[in-house]
């Protein structure tokens, strides 16, 4: 959600801040603000409301001097985007600037103590409390450094965090922690870039260390890294070099992220079954599986637990792994699973879809699925992400950062995953037959060449996008593995244009949102040439028979859709298992560009944030 950025060494902080603040704007980009220590331990501190652009204006003229500084972008939690909430926050005494990811849940608690106890707060953060807390200790414990005191006052902590604090009395030190909100340390050469994932760092070093959670880093000029966890056991540094490209954090001439993720798809698919489909062999090879081929065989149930377009992934993942493994597989949406008491225990695979791997509730429910006995397999794209660290084992997606908070790559490198993840177990469970095997494998390898065919599409969807871009309200509907297509479709619309959109299964419309169609409702219908065709075009024409406009997704050559709908976009035939990978591309693309004619923020849309590491 927030994002956190950190340098100490012999360059000037500033520049390197802002940048590492540019690249963290996605996760977070309410307000921003930094801090910078000068070598005589003086701190200039600024932070302003919005973008990290506004910062920079409100700075003009006034770029702070120092080798060490923190940088912070918010998505507020606690009190509304102003100058005053944004971070850092300060000690009472000015001596301490702290940044923060995450809640700090027990802070009411903390601020009554401290108001006791005469200090003064100016923001409705919980973040203010938390320094202030570390001050109160280094007061009342005589001796203690800002590393112990930071130590001391995580274990009053209730929440998550992913702090940074820096004490002018000590310009050459930094203290950071973390606990369920990451934080990476890069080692450079007498350096340290901090930040909250690996993007602000790649172009300095790839020498990476992942903090865990419960534990507290000092990173200083003159003793290097050193970690204890805040039950003050130490810990030695695991130090993990980082694969990602610098081209895949840039925009490389497109005019958005998003856009260019999209344009990706074809590489991305190709990238995650690389290795892993063998065509030639007849065969998939995923370390994940094949290192439990037992468990797996004799599991009794899978639950697949996951966020947003995640979820829609795992509800597409339900239908593959019911179809090809015949096993019972449940889909949840991982906040409602964890604040139950589900029934699951040895025996029992969760499956943990996650683009970030630091979704909250998701890292929560999985946590508790390890409690309960079972065995976690994370798929996550975020490599070292705390749900890929956590997870017994799993699969990476391999799709690249995905930066635009729109999901849109992530989640058709998701369905490829899922579908080799289904198909495997199919085989080990003797539920998928070799020859329907082999046809499989062969449909799914042409994935990425028919999605790159379908962004010829694009100048006709762009049209589209013209036409229906001002209306309110727009339905999607399917059915069979386009119903989450649908829902998908939905979201993507809803999240980045503003515009109300629903997602139904076809069938289902009849059960109410039909009561909504009249002649201004675009209808967008998935109806590809799959086993529910017959059934969803006699839903295009209960639309119809209500004055809706239907806007179809089909397969190539279907000419019967084609003179119901006002306007149909063709994708090509594959599986039907494997054709949402396909279907989705074009409402992911209609999204865009109604986003982009609606002059919205297509990459940082308002409200939301690309990683929810909060609950
Ligand atoms: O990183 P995750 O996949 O766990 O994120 C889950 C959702 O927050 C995410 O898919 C969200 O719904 C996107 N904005 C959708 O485009």
């Amino acid at each position: 959600m927030c994002g956190i950025v950190g340098y100490l060494g012999n360059q000037d902080a500033f520049p390197i801040l802002i940048k590492g603040l540019k690249r963290l704007e996605y996760r977070g980009y309410d307000s921003a603000g930094v801090a910078v220590l000068s070598e005589n331990g003086q701190l200039e501190y600024h932070r302003r409301k919005g973008k990290v652009d506004d910062l920079l204006q409100h700075m003009e003229g006034k770029v702070p001097d120092g080798n060490m500084g923190i940088g912070h972008t918010r998505w507020a939690t606690h009190g509304p985007p102003n100058d005053v909430n944004a971070h850092p926050h300060l000690s009472g005494d000015g001596e301490l600037a702290l940044i923060h990811n995450g809640i700090i849940e027990n802070y009411h608690a903390l601020k009554e103590t401290l108001v006791a106890r005469g200090h003064t707060f100016y923001s409705d953060t919980d973040t203010e409390v938390l320094v202030h807390l570390i001050e109160e200790i280094m007061k009342s414990s005589e001796g203690l450094d800002l590393f112990e005191a930071t130590r001391v006052a995580l274990n009053e902590v209730v929440g998550a965090y992913a702090i940074a604090v820096v004490d002018t009395r000590r310009p050459h030190e930094l203290v950071l922690a973390r606990k369920s909100s990451p934080l990476v340390i890069g080692i450079g050469d007498g350096e340290f870039y901090i930040a909250s994932d690996a993007k602000p760092i790649i172009e300095y070093t790839k020498n990476v260390v992942y903090l865990d959670d419960e534990e507290v880093a000092r990173v200083s000029l003159s003793s290097g890294l050193k970690i204890r966890t805040i039950a003050n056991h130490k810990v030695t540094p695991v130090i993990t070099e980082l694969e990602m490209a610098m081209e895949s954090i840039e925009k490389g001439g497109y005019e958005h992220f998003m856009l260019k993720e999209i344009h990706e798809q074809p590489r991305s698919i190709a990238d995650c079954l690389r290795g892993r489909l063998r065509l030639g062999h007849e065969t998939i090879r995923m370390a994940g599986i094949d290192d439990h081929e037992e468990m797996w065989a004799e599991a009794k149930r899978l639950i697949i637990v996951a966020c947003g377009t995640s979820w829609h992934a795992g509800l597409i993942a339900e239908y593959m792994l019911e179809d090809f493994a015949r096993i019972p597989v449940e889909v949840e949406y991982a906040s409602e699973f964890r604040y139950r008491n589900p029934v699951i225990g040895k025996g029992d695979i969760l499956i943990a879809i996650s683009q970030s791997g630091e979704t909250a509730d998701t890292l929560a429910a999985i946590r508790m699925a390890k409690e309960k006995g079972a065995h976690v397999f994370g798929i996550c794209n975020v490599v070292g992400s705390s749900i890929s660290r956590e997870s017994h084992s799993g699969a990476y997606t391999h799709a690249g950062p995905e930066i635009g908070v729109a999901s849109t790559k992530a989640f058709t490198a998701q369905l490829a995953v899922l579908a080799l993840v289904a198909m495997r177990v199919g085989r080990l469970r003797g539920a998928l037959d070799q020859l329907r095997f082999n046809r499989l494998l062969v449909e799914l390898d042409a994935i990425p060449e028919k999605v790159e065919a379908l962004m010829k599409s694009e100048s006709k969807i762009e049209a589209l996008a013209e036409l229906y871009k001002d209306r309110p309200n727009a339905l999607f509907l399917g059915r069979g593995y386009n119903f989450p297509v649908a829902l998908e479709g939905a979201l993507k619309l809803k999240e980045i244009s503003y515009i109300h959109a629903e997602g139904y299964p076809a069938a289902e419309m009849k059960h109410g949102p039909i009561a909504l169609i009249d002649e201004n409702m675009p209808v967008f219908v998935v109806a590809t040439k799959d086993a529910h065709y017959d059934k969803v075009v006699s839903n295009i024409q209960e639309v119809k028979a209500r004055g809706g406009q239907v806007i179809a997704i089909v397969t190539r050559g279907d000419t019967e859709v084609a003179t119901m709908a006002e306007h149909v976009i063709e994708v090509h035939n594959s599986d039907d298992a494997f054709v949402p990978m396909l279907s989705t591309i074009p409402l992911q693309l209609l999204s865009y560009h109604i986003a982009v004619k609606l002059e919205r923020n297509v990459d940082q849309p308002r409200n939301l944030a690309k990683s929810v590491t909060v609950e």
